[in-house]
């Protein structure tokens, strides 16, 4: 194995199906992602039937798409990379299915990867090496978790949310708010307009020294900011009628989200803080979807300059569900001799 060692991996653990072929763990050669976003988009949220049935469909011409943009040829390929956990298990299966059938025919090794800590690897795309210790905090549609990281490869969980992830209350949000999906980039933009003190929602869990998260209470905050607080209004001659958000204003709407956004970084900052205060690392990493999130950005760029760490954010195409983090991080495997036998199963759920 050398420097310059290529890697075809795929991703397909939740709504993107993807490929992407990486030299050297850093060097995207291609990335190729199909989102099945507007499958989803009337459902308000991920089917996992759906996702799967449209991975079958597509993951072919995916990873060949990968394969022509990146100019080579299967003998230039090393290794064949795949997420193996955590995600929907029908659709781990089908990147499953196509990476052995590919390391099989290729002769190559099949190595499985971490979902999660890929993410944590996906600021080093297209970029510098992350310099180690750091600390990630991983926020997603699926995750929200901070790690203690000492290398790619070895990752130490340090705390995780109890509920909801923070893409997940996004999408919740933007949904009770009526603004679509995915929520996250909707309630960034209407928050553009909103003012973050005009409502003032819970931030949870920041007492004690906790490094978890929970976000599943704020959700209903903002619930109740919109529908009432169920049955307040008989009780109390003084509470407010239930509005519903068919009568709120434009302005109305904006505020929410900007008081729920404003809540969540918050909330993920502080955790952030506190972690680095505690570990005292080299860098500090965002990944996963939130992590495109300007608020988000900003808010960590004071943590890093405070706490004087490097602070490693993910181009924005990495932010999102992709392959190229997945074979960047089984760039590390390899060189570290980890690779699987044919036999590897995926696995639905991991918390560590
Ligand atoms: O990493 P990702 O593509 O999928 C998972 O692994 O879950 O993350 C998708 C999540 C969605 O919940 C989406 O609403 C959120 O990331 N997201 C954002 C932004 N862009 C995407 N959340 C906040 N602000 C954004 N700009
Ligand atoms: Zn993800």
């Amino acid at each position: 194995m050398t420097e310059a060692t290529n890697i075809l991996a795929i991703e397909t653990s939740c709504d993107e199906t993807a490929a992407a072929v990486v030299s050297g763990g850093r060097e995207v050669l291609s990335s190729v992602v199909a989102s099945q976003v507007d499958l989803h988009a009337r459902y308000g949220g991920v089917v996992p039937e759906v996702a799967s049935r449209a991975h079958l469909e597509s993951i072919n011409a995916i990873i060949q798409k990968a394969m022509s943009d990146s100019g080579l040829k299967p003998k230039d390929i090393s290794a064949v990379a795949v997420t193996r956990e955590p995600g929907l298990v029908g659709s781990l299966l089908v990147g499953m299915m196509a990476a052995k059938t590919l390391a099989w025919v290729w002769r190559v090794p099949l190595i499985g990867v971490n979902h999660v800590y890929a993410h944590a690897y996906s600021a080093a795309l297209d970029a510098e090496a992350i310099e180690y210790s750091a600390v990630a905090l991983i926020c997603s549609g699926g995750h929200t978790a901070l790690y203690k990281c000492d290398s790619p490869v070895e990752m130490e969980l340090l705390g995780a949310t109890i509920d909801d992830a923070a893409g997940e209350a996004f999408d919740k949000v933007a949904g009770i708010l009526k603004l679509g999906f995915p929520g996250g980039p909707a309630i960034e933009r209407a928050a553009r307009d909103g003012e973050a003190r005009a409502v003032d929602f819970p931030r949870p869990l920041l007492g004690g020294n906790s490094l978890d998260f929970s976000f599943s209470g704020l959700k209903t905050a903002v619930l109740y900011h919109v529908n009432g607080v169920p049955g307040a209004h008989r009780k109390k001659a003084n509470s407010p009628r239930p509005v519903g958000i068919e009568n709120f204003t434009q302005k109305q709407v904006a505020d929410a989200a900007a008081g729920f956004q404003a809540a969540v970084v918050d909330v993920l900052a502080c955790k952030l803080r506190r972690a680095a205060e505690l570990v005292r690392p080299r860098s500090l990493i965002i990944g996963g979807g939130v992590s495109a999130n300007e608020a988000l950005r900003t808010a960590a760029g004071k943590i890093a300059e405070k706490t004087g760490c490097a602070l490693r954010l993910p181009q924005m195409r990495f932010t999102i569900d992709n392959a190229a983090m997945v074979a960047g991080l089984a760039w590390h495997h390899l060189r570290a001799g980890k690779t699987d036998t044919l036999d590897i199963e995926v696995t639905p759920t991991v918390r560590r």
